[in-house]
């Protein structure tokens, strides 16, 4: 049984759409053991405690310092002895010490064809904005291991989709996330349970 531990920082659609996978049976042979969210407000939390799963906040508000809170982030999820972290919105740079923990463990969903409109800067709806701005015609999301560049890791899964005349952000933002980040993110997942995705 894969054990998965979940970053979230906002509304939890992504995490969402992996606890519809793992209920379909689409993700087999694997648990979310903890949501954590560095924000108190996030509605993913809602959504992990109506599951019921172990649902915490880490918020850096919490801590004197960013040194202490990445300790504090560090323990939460080496705590629930994930083989798996997901990132699945989570807005928070990962420190060293956490990637160092979980090489090759931990896996992020980036709402563009990276390399194209990631890195610095690149989160959320402002990856859609400069997608838009930019004029492209095809954007989609990735799915890639997380190391300890911004958006640099191996890249795992990536999905096209089209921009249509007449998009806002928003309109954009979710035709990404419905046709290509609800699908590709649980889809690495269930590689990744069944074996076909190596990981560590
Ligand atoms: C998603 O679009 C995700 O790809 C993006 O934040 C959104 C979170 O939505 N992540 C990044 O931009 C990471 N660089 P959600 O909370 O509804 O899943």
């Amino acid at each position: 049984m894969l054990r998965i531990a979940v970053c979230v920082s906002g509304g939890g659609t992504n995490l969402g759409a992996i606890y519809d996978a793992l209920d379909s049976g689409i993700i087999k042979d694997a648990q979310i053991v903890r949501v954590i969210s560095n924000n108190q407000g996030a509605y993913a939390l809602e959504r992990a405690k109506a599951h019921g799963s172990d649902a915490i906040c880490v918020s850096p508000k919490n801590f004197e310092n960013r040194d202490l809170f990445n300790a504090a982030l560090l323990d939460a999820l080496a705590e629930c002895k994930p083989d798996l972290v997901v990132l699945a919105g989570f807005l928070v740079n990962v420190p060293e010490c956490i990637i160092n923990a979980f090489t090759n463990r931990i896996i992020n969903i980036h709402p563009s064809l990276i390399p194209s409109f990631c890195g610095k800067g690149y989160y959320g709806l402002k990856v859609h904005e400069g997608v838009l701005s930019r004029g492209v015609k095809v954007t989609g999301a990735t799915v890639h291991f997380v190391d300890a560049g911004i958006d640099t890791g191996k890249i795992l899964s990536q999905k096209a989709v089209y921009v249509e005349d007449g998009d806002t952000p928003e309109v954009l933002q979710r035709r990404v996330m419905e046709q290509a980040e609800w699908i590709i993110l649980p889809d690495v997942i269930s590689k990744i349970a069944s074996g076909d995705i190596k990981i560590g």
